[in-house]
C-alpha cells in the first residue's frame, strides 16, 4: 500500500515510524513532514491544508490510503473534500468527517453531543455576545474556581480557569468581545473537576472500536507542574490509576456511548477519538474530545502498540476493525519533550541540533526539526522527543533523561520531573 500522511509534528514522526514498519506499507509519503520523517518515508512539501495538492499528489502517485495527524485539516473538511472529488473519493482517510470534526472544533458541540448521550461531563451553558449578562449570572451560580472555554479552536489557548469570580466576569466579557476572535464567539462556561488527567485513544471503523494503551501528558513548561501551558512536554503510558475497572467504567460510560451516538447521529467517523479525560473520586468524566491522536501522547504510546498499524487502519477503512487483532507491548513507554528556550512564548529557531546519532537505547522522534543544508536544525518550540521503554516508568524515564542529556541545541530546556506524581 502506498500511504499519505500529513501533518509535520512529533506525533506524526511516531506514526510514521509506526506505519513504516508495516508489511504492508510499500511506500510512505509525509507531508510536509519533519527532519525526523524523512527517515521513515519521503517528505513532500505539500502543506498538511493544501487540499488541491495534496488531491494531485494522491492521483500522481496512485495514494492507497491517507492518514491525518493534526485536527485543523479534519476540521477544515479534509474528508468530506476527498470524498467529493472522482479522482480521490475511493481512497480510504483515516480521520473523521468535518461533521465528526466538530467533537474537536466546537466545544459547545462536544458538551451538547455529551448531554444528549448521557456521557459524564462537567455541568455547563454556553452563551454569545448578546447574552453576556446571562453568562454572568451563570457564572454566579458556580464556585470557584471558572472555567471559560472558548468555542472553537484557539491552538491550545481557549481554556481559562479563574480563581475569582471577578476574574471570570471580566475575562468572559473579554473573551465575549473578541478576545479569541471568532473563536470566541461563544463561550461555554463550564463547573471546575478536580482531578488527575488522563488521555484515552481509540480507533473507529464508525461501528467497531479498538482502545489503545492510555497515557498522561504534562502540560505546563514548568516542573510540578507550574506556569504557562505548552503543547505538552512529555508522556507516560500506562497510567496507574487507569486499572482494569476503571477503563471498563469508561468503555461503558464514555466510548461505547460516543461510537454508538456518532453513529445514531449518522455522522460519518473513521479514526481516531482522543478522550480528555479527568478521574473525579475513582469516576471518569470527560473534559475534552480531539479528533485525532494527542502530541506527545503518540510518541509514548506508539511504542506500546505491537499489532501492526497498517492493518488496523485497513479495519476502519474496510469496516471490520472487529475482526483485526491489536496486541500491547507490556513494558512502559514514556516521551520526554526537549524544547526551545523561552518556549511557549518568544523563542529562537534554526539552531543546529548534534547528537542525535549518539543516542542508544530510547527512540527519538523528531517534532520542530528542519534539513537546511544537511544540518538537522531548530523549527518549532517543541523540538524532539526522546521515547523509551523500560520494565516500569521509573526505568523508562531514567533512559530518557540521560539520553536526553546527548542531544545538544542553543537554549535547550526540558523537564526533569514527567511522571513524578504519578
Ligand atoms: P481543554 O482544552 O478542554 O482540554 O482544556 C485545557 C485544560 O484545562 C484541560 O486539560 C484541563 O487541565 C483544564 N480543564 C478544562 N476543563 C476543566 C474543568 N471543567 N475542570 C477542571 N479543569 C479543566
Ligand atoms: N496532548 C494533548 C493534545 O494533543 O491535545
Amino acid at each position: 500500500m502506498k500511504i499519505l500522511l500529513l501533518g509535520s509534528g512529533g506525533r506524526e514522526h511516531a506514526l510514521a515510524w509506526k506505519i513504516a514498519q508495516s508489511e504492508k506499507c510499500e511506500k510512505l509519503f509525509i507531508a510536509p513532514g519533519n527532519a525526523g520523517t524523512a527517515n521513515a518515508g519521503e517528505n513532500i512539501a505539500i502543506k498538511a491544508d493544501d487540499f488541491e495538492a495534496i488531491k494531485q499528489f494522491c492521483v500522481k502517485e496512485h495514494i492507497d490510503m491517507v492518514v491525518v495527524g493534526p485536527e485543523d485539516p479534519l476540521v477544515k473538511g479534509i474528508y468530506d473534500d476527498l470524498k467529493a472529488d472522482e479522482r480521490t473519493k475511493a481512497i480510504p482517510v483515516i480521520g473523521p468527517s468535518k461533521q465528526g470534526a466538530v467533537l474537536e472544533g466546537s466545544k459547545d458541540f462536544a458538551k451538547a453531543f455529551m448531554l444528549r448521550h448521557n456521557i459524564p461531563t462537567a455541568r455547563y451553558a454556553t452563551f454569545d455576545g448578546e447574552h453576556v449578562e446571562d453568562g454572568i449570572a451563570f457564572l454566579e451560580t458556580l464556585e470557584a474556581p471558572y472555567v471559560l472555554k472558548a468555542d472553537g479552536l484557539c491552538a491550545g489557548k481557549g481554556v481559562l480557569i479563574l480563581p475569582t469570580l471577578d476574574e471570570a466576569k471580566k475575562e468572559l466579557r473579554e473573551m465575549l468581545g473578541g478576545m479569541f476572535g471568532n473563536a470566541s464567539s461563544r463561550v461555554v462556561i463550564e463547573e471546575f473537576l478536580s482531578g488527575i488527567e488522563c488521555s484515552v485513544f481509540v480507533l473507529t471503523d464508525g461501528n467497531h472500536y479498538k482502545i489503545l494503551p492510555e497515557a498522561k501528558d504534562y502540560k505546563r513548561i514548568g516542573e510540578h507542574d507550574t506556569g504557562l501551558n505548552t503543547g505538552g512536554m512529555g508522556s507516560v503510558t500506562p497510567v496507574p490509576f487507569a486499572t482494569k475497572e476503571w477503563m471498563q467504567k469508561v468503555e461503558d460510560r464514555i466510548i461505547r456511548p460516543t461510537v454508538d451516538g456518532l453513529k445514531s447521529e449518522q455522522i460519518d467517523y473513521k479514526g481516531f477519538i482522543f478522550f480528555g479525560l479527568i478521574n473525579v473520586k475513582g469516576e471518569p468524566m470527560v473534559i475534552e474530545y480531539n479528533c485525532r491522536m494527542g502530541d506527545p501522547e503518540t510518541e509514548s504510546v506508539m511504542l506500546r502498540l505491537k499489532s501492526d498499524i497498517v492493518d488496523l487502519f485497513e479495519g476502519v477503512a474496510k469496516g471490520d476493525l472487529n475482526q483485526r487483532e491489536i496486541v500491547f507491548d507490556e513494558r512502559a513507554a514514556v516521551c520526554v519533550m526537549l524544547v526551545s528556550g523561552g518556549y511557549p512564548q518568544a523563542y529562537q529557531k534554526g539552531y543546529p541540533i548534534s547528537g542525535i546519532d549518539q543516542v542508544e537505547g530510547s527512540i527519538v522522534f523528531h517534532s520542530g526539526t528542519v534539513l537546511k543544508d544537511g544540518q538537522v536544525v531548530t523549527a518549532g518550540g517543541r523540538v524532539i522527543a526522546v521515547s523509551s521503554y523500560g520494565k516500569d516508568k521509573a526505568e523508562a524515564l531514567q533512559k530518557s533523561f540521560i539520553e536526553a542529556q546527548k542531544i545538544q541545541f542553543t537554549d535547550k530546556y526540558f523537564r526533569r520531573d514527567i511522571g513524578a506524581d504519578l
